[in-house]
């Protein structure tokens, strides 16, 4: 079926939003550190949470409006009764092109077919640390389920699966080397990403933030880095190199994401992100929200939520100038 095409998702900055992160859960099975601050109790009632018809029928809106891209997170997305239904049901949309799923891979090592059968092409899976007792520090969870969900979703042969490291002094740079070899070893790309300040203030002071550009130095001196300037999978907002080194039997691709320190960060971005409580936020870094779950549950207009969302999108975040977190990450979503 081919669908009418609106050139609607272009918004005040020119870019083209056509990308929906879709949060299921703002509930995990993990508690990781950047993501959720101790003791977090700002849970969304289970009645707020979008129901899987109300996920589908948001979704849908948004290929109405032009919207291609989609990618379920959390929370965690496979702790959901329900997720694979979701799944199915956003794959088989017309306007549907691409489907992603971010997880801790926790529970893939039973999911992972279900997953691929219902039309998932890319997983992006959090790993912070391979040595488990530090794993455990990061995450609150067992290394042991990440390694067998990984490789059980290995065998169902997904298009991509990209793994995600956050960036943390002087708790996972002795992971980098480990991680770098894992990763190249399994032939997937792995990203690293600068702490931002989702569960607390205060980043860039913060004794635990780590600059790309420093990991990129320590990198340099390791082996030899290249640019892969064509390499955008997902068209996310890494910069990928390949790195060789006499300690790798394959070359590594790495991607590095500067979401405090590179100025140019917000200029290609091309998402909105959709609460499990059925909010869209236009950007990660600025607390502005629009409301679907009304709309939804009283016949109201859901286009047009997605209408103001790309119209309030801001030209950046203000992670750097006056951002206090209010909701965690756990509670936006990746
Ligand atoms: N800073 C940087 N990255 C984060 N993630 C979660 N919270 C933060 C944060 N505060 C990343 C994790 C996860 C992805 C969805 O988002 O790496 O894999
Ligand atoms: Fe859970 Fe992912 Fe947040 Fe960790 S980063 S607490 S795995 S949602």
């Amino acid at each position: 079926m081919s669908l009418p095409i609106f050139h609607s998702t272009i918004d005040g900055f020119g870019r083209t939003v056509d990308y929906l992160r879709i949060s299921v859960t703002d509930r995990c099975n993990e508690r990781c550190l950047y993501c959720m601050p101790e003791g977090y109790k700002g849970w969304a009632q289970r009645e707020d949470h979008l129901t899987a018809n109300e996920i589908v029928r948001s979704v849908e809106a948004a290929t109405r409006l032009g919207f291609r891209k989609f990618r379920v997170t959390g929370g965690e997305p496979l702790i959901r009764d329900d997720i694979i239904e979701i799944l199915e049901r956003i794959w088989k949309l017309p306007g549907t092109q691409t489907l992603g799923l971010s997880t801790n891979a926790t529970l893939l090592s039973t999911l992972a077919p279900a997953i691929k059968q219902a039309g998932v092409r890319s997983l992006n899976v959090s790993l912070d640390a391979l040595d488990p007792g530090l794993y455990h520090r990061i995450t609150g969870g067992r290394l042991s389920n990440v390694l067998d969900g990984l490789c059980a979703a290995e065998a169902q042969d997904f298009e991509m699966i990209k793994l995600n490291c956050v960036l943390l002094r002087g708790l996972n740079e002795s992971e980098f080397l480990p991680l770098i070899e894992f990763a190249a070893t399994r032939r997937m790309p792995l990203r690293f990403i600068e702490l931002m300040p989702l569960s607390k203030p205060d980043i860039l002071s913060d004794p635990n933030f780590l600059a790309v550009e420093e990991l990129l130095r320590r990198l340099d001196a390791e082996g030899s880095l290249t640019a892969c300037d064509d390499f955008r999978p997902g068209n996310g907002p890494a910069r990928y190199y390949e790195f060789h080194s006499p300690r790798l039997v394959l070359p590594a691709k790495l991607g590095f994401i500067g979401a405090l320190t590179n100025r140019h960060f917000c200029e290609g971005c091309n998402k909105l992100r959709l609460t499990a409580d059925g909010k869209l936020r236009p950007c990660l870094g600025r607390h502005g929200e629009i409301d679907l779950r009304l709309p939804l549950r009283s016949g109201g207009d859901v286009l047009s939520g997605f209408r103001e969302a790309i119209a309030n999108k801001p030209e950046s975040h203000e992670f750097l100038e006056t951002y206090e977190p209010g909701r965690p990450m756990t509670a936006i979503g990746g």
